[in-house]
This record gives structure tokens, C-alpha cells and sequence, in this order.
């Protein structure tokens, strides 16, 4: 028989069933609560609730494991790259030889930006926030290709295939047009070349003069790609299941997910970080003075790039990155007197008792900006690059949601705090 959990209210007894999930992940379902006892179950924020059941990513933050579809992190990225990653996300296994031709011809296929959608840029300030551009160029694909946008699950699964490898291809591209637009550059089509190379070539060449990438660059990008691919129910995913629950289309769905990850406190860690790295050093701090600060338990001192709001142990996409980027500034001969102060800083909380006793470890933003910097990428373009790599996890979700026969539209409770019941005062009597 199935495990349940008893729950006492007012002398009476209800009954819960148990869900466990394949990794052993316990959860009481609650959703007869209400109904059977006039009860919500309260948890500000989600913290502590399981919004669905994925098969996508599993996390297991307090032993710092990051698997998707049963693949550690780990050897994903040692073995396989951003596009393969990305395929096994959104379908769930390993492409065969195939399935990864067909996938990477139908990203080439779709990697161009139409000239209406290219002039949608023009109405655009140049110094416009470039997540607010990304958000809104993704929500227009919806305008652009309502074929397939229809806002009907059926239709719109039927046609996934093709959205989905546009949605990666052009957010990639879009991303690369907005680098260029506000400095005043043209828009440089992409090449048959693979996806990171790509990317690099729209930011980066020149009108006569192909950027090419040395390989090292290239696997820089890709490993920084691969490893946002995605990240269970964070703050964009939930919001992309979420508008995607009502039947939204996938791009509409996307868009509402971009400017998620817009916010500072999810996507803008890896900008923070920068602008730590460079206040210690402009204050010619090698970091011993900002450590102790950050002890001071203000938040406006934080380690940023320190502590998450999952894993209680390392990040095991911190380590990878942290590689990768001595890996590329090696090769590349850069002396990033950031880096040296992010090692030193690194070096300083991990013996230190206070991040020691509160379990605070870096998290991948604090080496992803150092990375981007060696690449050339600008600190207001991190979140873009962070959105790029993320649309895999966001588009596997919006399937998830969009294929399940008993998917219901998401729509928590509250706990009403406001005024009760009054009566409506006319103008003339409120003085
Ligand atoms: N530096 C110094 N102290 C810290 C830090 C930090 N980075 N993070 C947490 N603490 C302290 C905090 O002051 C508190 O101390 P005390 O127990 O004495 O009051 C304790 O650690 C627990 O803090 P918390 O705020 O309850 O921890 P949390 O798990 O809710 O917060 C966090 C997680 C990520 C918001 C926080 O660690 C933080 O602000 N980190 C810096 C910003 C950052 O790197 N964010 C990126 C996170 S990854 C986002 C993503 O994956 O999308």
C-alpha cells in the first residue's frame, strides 16, 4: 500500500497521500485539502512546495547533484555541448547521429532574423535594457509566426519541433543583434557554423572581417551554455510553466521567462559579482577587507556569487565553470586582475567559519562573468548569454506543461491580510 500522511485539524483526522519521486524526493499532496477541510497549505514563495511532477532536471542541493534526464552535469560537460545538451532537455534521451543532424540543420535553418523583425529594432532606444529588448523581440516571434503561436495545445505541439529549434536558434540570434545594435553596428546574418561559433561571429565580426573563434573560446561559451541549459523550477522556469498553464504559445511563454530572469536577484548575480570584483579592486582591496565586511550580515555586503537559495553544499556547476575560465584566460594570456581577486576571495571563505557554518559556497555566477569579460561579452549582456543558455530548460518545461492530459491552469491561494468587510464611503464624505 501507498505511504500516507495523517494530518490532525480541529479533532479531525485527514488523510494525505505521499508522492515519492524516482530520486526519493518525498512530497505530501495537498491538493484535496481545501476541499476536505476548508485549509491551504501556506508557504510564502514556494519555498517548500512542488508546483508539478518534472522527468526534466533533478537537483539535490544539499549534496550538490545537477542531473538532467538521469545525465550528471558533470559528464555533460566534459563529453557532450550546448546544442547535444539542449536536445537531450527537450526530449529526454541522447540523440541518435539523426536526430542530432536533423536538430542542429533545423537550428541552422532557423537562425536568421526576418527584416520586419529586424526593423522592430529601429523604435528601440540605443541604450534600451537589453533583457527588456530580448523579452520583447521573443514575444513579437509570436506576432511573426502565428502559425505557430495558436495558443492551442494540440495545434501548437504539433508544430514544436519547428518553434522550439527557432526559439534557441533566434534568441541566440536576437541576443547577438542587441550587442550590436546599441553600438551603433549592422546586423551580421549567421553562417553555416556551429551554435557558439555563430554567436561570436554575429557580436563580433567585422563588415569586411569574419570573426573567427580560436576552439577555446568557442568551448568556453559552450561549457557556460551548457551549464544554464536548465536548473529545475528557479524563478523563470516556474514563471514559464506558469503563463504556459493558461495555453499561452511557447514564445509568448519564453518571453514571460526572459523578463524573469531580468531581475537581479535571479539573472543579475553574475553582474553583481563584476561589480564587486571591480569596486575591491578599484579599491585596491585584495579582498581581506571585503570579506570581513561581508561578515557583517547586511545584505547590501554580500559575497556575491556566495551561498544559494538550493544548494547548501558546492554548486557542482561552480566547479566546472571555475575550470573552464582558468582554462580559456590561459589560452587566451589574460592576466585578469578579477579573477585574482575572485581566487582570493574564494580561498578566504572557504576556510572561514562564518560562510563554513552557513553553508555558503560559490555558486555558478561567480566565475560565469569572468568568463564573459575574457570573451569579450559586456556586463549588461550577461543576462542575455544567461537566457541563451537557459531556453532549452524553459522550452523542455513549456512541453511538459503543455503535453500532460491532466495539466490544470496554475493558480495558488493566498492568506487575505487586507481590510474586512466595509462600506463604500462616497467623495464628498471622505474630506
Ligand atoms: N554573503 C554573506 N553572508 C551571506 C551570504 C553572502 N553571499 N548569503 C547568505 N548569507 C548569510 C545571511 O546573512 C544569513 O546569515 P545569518 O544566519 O547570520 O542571518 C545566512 O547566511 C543565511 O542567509 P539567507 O539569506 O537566509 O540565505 P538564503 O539561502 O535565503 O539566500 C541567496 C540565498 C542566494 C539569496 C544568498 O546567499 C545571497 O544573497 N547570495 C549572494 C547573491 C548571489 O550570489 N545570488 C545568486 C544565487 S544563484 C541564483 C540562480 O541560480 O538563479
Amino acid at each position: 500500500m501507498s505511504k500516507t500522511a495523517q494530518l490532525k485539524l480541529d479533532d479531525k483526522d485527514y488523510v494525505l497521500p505521499v508522492i515519492v519521486g524516482t530520486e526519493g524526493e518525498k512530497a505530501i499532496d495537498t491538493r484535496t485539502l481545501r476541499a476536505t477541510s476548508g485549509y491551504i497549505a501556506y508557504d510564502q514563495g514556494y519555498g517548500n512546495t512542488g508546483s508539478c511532477e518534472s522527468s526534466i532536471t533533478y537537483l539535490d542541493g544539499e549534496n550538490g547533484v545537477l542531473r538532467h534526464r538521469g545525465y550528471p552535469i558533470e559528464q555533460l560537460a566534459m563529453h557532450s555541448n550546448f546544442v547535444e545538451t539542449a536536445y537531450l532537455v527537450i526530449y529526454g534521451e541522447l540523440p541518435t547521429v539523426a536526430q542530432r543532424r536533423a536538430f542542429s540543420d533545423r537550428l541552422r535553418q532557423n537562425a536568421a532574423i526576418e527584416p520586419q523583425m529586424q526593423a522592430i529594432f529601429q523604435g528601440y532606444p540605443k541604450d534600451a535594457p537589453p533583457m527588456a529588448m530580448l523579452s520583447s523581440m521573443v514575444a513579437s516571434l509570436a506576432a511573426h509566426y502565428p502559425q505557430l503561436a495558436t495558443n492551442d495545445f494540440e495545434k501548437d505541439l504539433q508544430n514544436f519541433d519547428l518553434a522550439a529549434g527557432m526559439a534557441i536558434s533566434k534568441i541566440r540570434t536576437i541576443g547577438a543583434m542587441i550587442y550590436r545594435y546599441q553600438r551603433g553596428l549592422a546586423y551580421i546574418p549567421p553562417k553555416d557554423i556551429p551554435f557558439c561559433d555563430n554567436l561570436l561571429h554575429m557580436m563580433f565580426s567585422e563588415l569586411y572581417q569574419d570573426y573567427v573563434a580560436v576552439p577555446e573560446v568557442a568551448r568556453a561559451l559552450n561549457t557556460l551554455l551548457l551549464l544554464h541549459a536548465d536548473h529545475e523550477q528557479n524563478c523563470s522556469t516556474s514563471t514559464v510553466r506558469m503563463v504556459g498553464s493558461s495555453a499561452a504559445n511557447l514564445f509568448t511563454s519564453l518571453s514571460a521567462g526572459i523578463c524573469a530572469l531580468s531581475g537581479p536577484l535571479h539573472g543579475g548575480a553574475n553582474t553583481a559579482v563584476m561589480h564587486m570584483l571591480q569596486s575591491i579592486h578599484d579599491e585596491h582591496d585584495d579582498g581581506t577587507r571585503f570579506i570581513a565586511a561581508a561578515k557583517s550580515g547586511t545584505k547590501s555586503n554580500r559575497l556575491m556569487g556566495f551561498g544559494h537559495p538550493v544548494y547548501r553544499n558546492f554548486d557542482p556547476r561552480a566547479k566546472i565553470i571555475g575550470k573552464a575560465c582558468d582554462e580559456v584566460l590561459q589560452k587566451l594570456g589574460i592576466n585578469d586582475p578579477l579573477l585574482e581577486i575572485a581566487k582570493n576571495l574564494e580561498q578566504a571563505a572557504l576556510k572561514d567559519d562564518y560562510f563554513i557554518s552557513r553553508k555558503l559556497y560559490p555558486n555558478v555566477d561567480f566565475y560565469s562573468g569572468i568568463i564573459m569579460r575574457a570573451l569579450g561579452v559586456p556586463v549588461n549582456m550577461f543576462t542575455v548569454i544567461f537566457a541563451i543558455g537557459r531556453s532549452p530548460g524553459w522550452i523542455a518545461n513549456w512541453r511538459e506543461v503543455a503535453a500532460n492530459p491532466k495539466g490544470r491552469i496554475y493558480r495558488p491561494r493566498q492568506v487575505y491580510s487586507g481590510p474586512v468587510k466595509r462600506d463604500y464611503v462616497p467623495l464628498a464624505q471622505r474630506g
